[in-house]
């Protein structure tokens, strides 16, 4: 079982990804993680480009994608919204409708921003634009504020609350591919 994850932030010290790694370390064991980190590499979504073959990190992403049987997004809140080179590649994805990587994938939202609301909106956002895509969207919240005391100095997360529900969330999408239950398979 495989689980990819995807930051929407581009920056190396980002919250964001620090928050997938800390949701890596609360998977059972016997569930693999791998960090898509080609996000930079996505080409502005043109039409005209969107032809057989795509272009190589595009291609690798619906690749990477498809490789997983599911999906953990963590995004940071631009403007009230999911920053463009997130949605920018989820367009990518989402072509063609009918059979792109996400349709039916389960996949789980996260976020954290510098602000007192924890990306909420932007977490919003990426939910609706997943379900349009033809995710399946699992319910379920992370919303870390004020992200800057949540982590410490070696970029570890330390806030036992924020763990407590990464964990629920990471769990709710092992329970979601398995039929043995998440906590029996967390302490296996
Ligand atoms: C262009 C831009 C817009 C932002 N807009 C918001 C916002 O609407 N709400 C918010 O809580 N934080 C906002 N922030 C602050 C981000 O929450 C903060 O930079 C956060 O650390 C980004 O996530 P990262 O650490 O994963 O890169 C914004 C930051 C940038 C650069």
């Amino acid at each position: 079982m495989k689980v990819l994850g995807i930051s929407g932030s581009l920056r190396d010290a980002s919250y964001n990804t620090k928050l997938l790694r800390a949701a890596a370390e609360l998977l059972p064991h016997d569930v693999e993680f791998e960090q898509w980190d080609g996000l930079k590499a996505i080409p502005p979504y043109d039409e005209d480009d969107d032809v057989d073959p795509a272009p190589a990190p595009v291609a690798a992403l619906r690749v990477a994608i498809a490789g997983a049987d599911a999906v953990l997004f963590a995004t940071p809140e631009y403007n009230a919204s999911i920053p463009g080179v997130l949605k920018n590649a989820l367009d990518w994805v989402s072509r063609p409708l009918r059979s792109n990587p996400l349709r039916n994938k389960p996949v789980a939202v996260i976020g954290a921003s510098t602000g007192a609301f924890g990306a909420v909106w932007s977490q919003a956002e990426l939910r609706k634009v997943l379900g349009t895509i033809g995710a399946r969207v699992l319910e379920g919240d992370v919303a870390v504020g004020h992200v800057l005391t949540r982590f410490d100095e070696d970029g570890q997360l330390t806030d036992q609350q924020v763990i407590e529900q990464l964990e629920e969330v990471v769990l709710g999408l092992v329970e979601e591919l398995s039929p043995v239950p998440a906590v029996l398979r967390a302490t296996a």
